[in-house]
């Protein structure tokens, strides 16, 4: 009788060492008693049709897909869902017999940290202001168009790349010049940052939140810092803050549950776990 190889996934990227999937898909594995791995596969670029064929071998049940491979993947890939579709790019795959899938977790990641960190939102937020045009926007407007808003406002610097997004999502969404940005908060229910502004290294968010209105939500896809200039405004300000530490731990949950079968949960262990990582990396960076 052959032993079936024990269950293993990765994330792969370019580089991949700064990738915190490992600490979060190894802290499941433990919680949960797999005796399975999680590991980091660096991929250069124009070698991703490579990696790919090795999922399926060895155990390897599927990866996380990082920059730069997202849409790479997407192409490599046999079959996807319908929300990969959407966003024209893929960070979760596996395989099925011979067909290789992709799915793209971020949307549902975004909708999960809301629905955890903005209790009762989805009564109460009708419209939305969504800074930057990349692939975070994407999956944001796509979260927020399925949990049935009625009006999405793309702000970018680059206006082409907002309207490509509003082109793509159709007509509940609208877009806005970056200058504009704190003119368009009055009608908004929520605020997402979806631009790299605000991340370790880069220049600050500059925008005036008060316009928003009580209660509102400000969210923020940044993580590094845990709390970002916009969301200690948030904050202070008395509006509701949801920084992107969220999305990253409950984007991860389907791939788990794909590879390995059970669905995790996103524990305030596990939260406590990566905000360790990037509190420790925070300090030797500075
Ligand atoms: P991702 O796929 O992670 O969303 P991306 O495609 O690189 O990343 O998008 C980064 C976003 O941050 C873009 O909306 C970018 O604006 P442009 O489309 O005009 O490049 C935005 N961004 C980055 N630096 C910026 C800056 N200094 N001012 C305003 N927006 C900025």
């Amino acid at each position: 009788m052959t032993i079936p190889p024990r269950p293993r996934a990765c994330v792969t990227g370019w580089p991949v060492g700064h990738s915190r999937s490992p600490l979060i898909h190894g802290y499941w594995l433990r919680t949960y008693g797999i005796e399975g791995s999680y590991e980091r596969v660096a991929t250069p670029p124009g070698e991703f049709k490579r990696f790919a064929a090795s999922i399926g071998i060895d155990g390897l049940r599927g990866a996380n897909v990082t920059v730069p491979h997202k849409v790479a993947a997407f192409a490599a890939c046999d079959r996807r869902t319908s929300v990969a579709e959407a966003m024209g790019a893929v960070n979760t795959i596996w395989r099925e017999g011979s067909v290789l899938w992709g799915e793209n977790t971020d949307a549902e990641g975004f909708l999960g940290s809301l629905d955890e960190e903005a209790t009762g939102w989805r009564r109460e937020v009708r419209s939305a202001v969504i800074l930057g045009a990349g692939g975070a926007s994407r999956a944001v407007a796509f979260a927020l168009l399925s949990a049935g808003l009625e009006r999405i406002t793309i702000v970018n610097r680059t206006i082409d790349r907002a309207k490509a997004v509003a082109e793509a999502f159709g007509p509940r969404l609208f877009v806005s010049d970056w200058k504009e940005a704190s003119n368009e908060l009055g009608d908004a229910d929520i605020l997402v940052n979806t631009t790299s502004l605000g991340m370790s290294g880069q220049n600050r968010l500059e925008i005036d939140i008060s316009a928003l209105r009580p209660g509102a939500i400000v969210a923020d896809a940044v993580y590094v810092p845990l709390e970002t200039a916009l969301i200690q405004d948030a904050r202070r300000l008395g509006y509701r803050a949801v920084g992107g530490l969220g999305m990253l731990l409950h984007q991860a949950a389907p791939g788990f549950e794909r590879w390995f079968g059970i669905r995790p949960s996103v524990t305030s262990e596990l939260r406590g776990l990566v905000e360790a990582d990037i509190l420790g990396i925070g300090a030797k960076v500075s």
